[in-house]
């Protein structure tokens, strides 16, 4: 029987390998061969890399790719993505391409704070928790003027402390509500590092505020985190032009523009309609969060919980006619930086954002924003006229006859006979062992 691994993060990268390797691989050497043939011969960039995250035993690549001719607000960017899923990027190009001809996207920042709370058990008198608050809270502020110095002399910092009495919810609950200005910086680390101060001070306070000790009731903290969630940090993203431009794969503008409607009413209505509609929107986010270094995981769970705000799950786009303009919208929450973390490291995000124009958090939340709203106009523009299946197959039959190493000619004939024919992986290992034989 396998026996547990002691000290796996202390064996030298060969020795993680071949420990797995002899455990669970029967001490095939192909798997060996895998890992390492993913090694990069440039030993300080793959240090670089080793060094992200612990037990790195090889490298994971994901295609770095180029979606072009962005117009948002008047400036053209050619937008990097990251992502595995064929086709993404074409639509995001093609969809760039449509809108190019018709005035753009045009982009805004609404707000940009950020949160975090402070969790806290106090089961004592209301009113003495609130005096107590107000009186502290001044110190509670000042106590992380050195933390937040540099991030003050860019303009950002600690905007606020209130205390929130959620006892009608939970029991002794209340929490710190905190809100940052965290500039071009994503700020997580930042903002921890505050909370965790802020909650020390307002302990070590408590312990000497008359009304607690008179009743031996002091708050206990309980944890202090970021919030994922900010709604208080939000981008908007829009396309506008007359109905009668609006055609679409053979389709005229008036058909296509009151389906385009119709289909994002019905992902306002229904969940699960509205859940992949979303997951569309977000093969456009997370591939530029990917390229430009930023956390997918926080932006992926902020924008799930802004999408039901409401209190049904609902299409993040809004799509009408009005005045007889097609005029179809994206209203997201994005907290994410330029500076710092994996931006300032990775070499490909460098050149990513340098791409960008080494642009602000402001512009880049823009920039995704209409990735986002671009990715959904794709998917919509396939699903209500040609379907999903034509754009996708396309790719899909590249892949396989990219694995079964077909020649040039043999592709021609491929592409030109699955025009017409239902593309499986049997299909076409088929037909090009016909054209072989
Ligand atoms: C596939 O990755 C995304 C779509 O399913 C999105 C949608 O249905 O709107 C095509």
């Amino acid at each position: 029987m396998l026996q547990p691994v002691s000290g796996f993060s202390k064996k030298t990268k060969d020795e993680k390998i071949d420990w797995l390797v002899s455990s669970y691989l029967n001490n095939d050497s192909d798997s060996k061969n895998v890992l390492k043939q993913y090694w990069n011969n440039d030993k300080k960039l793959q240090k670089l890399h080793d060094g992200f995250i612990e037990n790195t035993i090889s490298n994971y690549y994901l295609p770095f790719a180029i979606a072009p001719n962005f117009l948002i607000n008047g400036a053209l960017f050619a937008i990097p993505m990251v992502i595995e899923e064929s086709s993404v990027v074409a639509a995001a190009s093609n969809t760039a391409k449509y809108w190019l001809e018709r005035g753009g996207f045009q982009t805004e920042v609404i707000s940009s704070t950020k949160n975090g709370q402070i969790h806290i058990n106090f089961y004592g008198d209301d009113v003495a928790i609130q005096t107590f608050f107000l009186e502290t809270k001044p110190t509670l502020i000042t106590s992380i003027s050195e933390i937040e110095k540099n991030m003050k002399k860019r303009g950002g910092g600690l905007l606020d402390i209130v205390l929130i009495n959620a006892t009608d919810s939970l029991e002794g609950y209340y929490k710190l509500h905190c809100t940052f200005e965290t500039n071009d910086a994503m700020g997580a680390n930042f903002i921890n590092t505050c909370l965790e101060e802020i909650a020390k001070t307002l302990e070590s306070t408590s312990k000497l505020h008359a009304d607690f000790i008179l009743k031996n009731e002091f708050p206990e903290v309980v944890m202090s985190i970021l919030s994922n969630y900010v709604p208080e940090c939000l981008v908007r993203a829009q396309v506008s032009c007359p109905v009668e431009k609006m055609s679409a794969n053979g389709m005229d503008g008036k058909t296509f523009a009151s389906k385009f409607v119709r289909a994002v009413e019905i992902a306002k209505v229904d969940k699960r309609r509205a859940v992949t509609h979303n997951k569309g929107i977000m093969n456009g986010i997370d591939a530029v969060i990917l390229a430009t270094g930023n956390d997918f995981r926080s932006v992926e769970a902020g924008i799930h919980a802004y999408a039901s705000k409401d209190g049904n799950y609902t299409s993040l786009t809004d799509a009408k006619i009005e005045n007889g303009d097609f005029i179809f919208s994206i209203e997201i929450p994005l907290s994410i930086g330029t500076i710092g973390g994996l931006t300032a490291l990775h070499p490909l995000v460098n050149f990513g954002l340098s791409l960008l124009q080494k642009p602000s958090a402001k512009k880049l939340m823009q920039i995704i924003a209409a990735a986002g709203l671009a990715q959904n106009f794709a998917a919509l523009r396939s699903l209500v006229t040609t379907g999903i299946q034509k754009g996708h197959m396309k790719m899909h039959l590249a892949n396989i006859l990219n694995n079964l190493n077909v020649s040039q000619v043999e592709t021609v004939k491929a592409v030109d006979y699955f025009n017409y024919h239902t593309v499986t992986h049997s299909s076409v290992a088929n037909f090009i062992k016909q054209l072989r034989k």
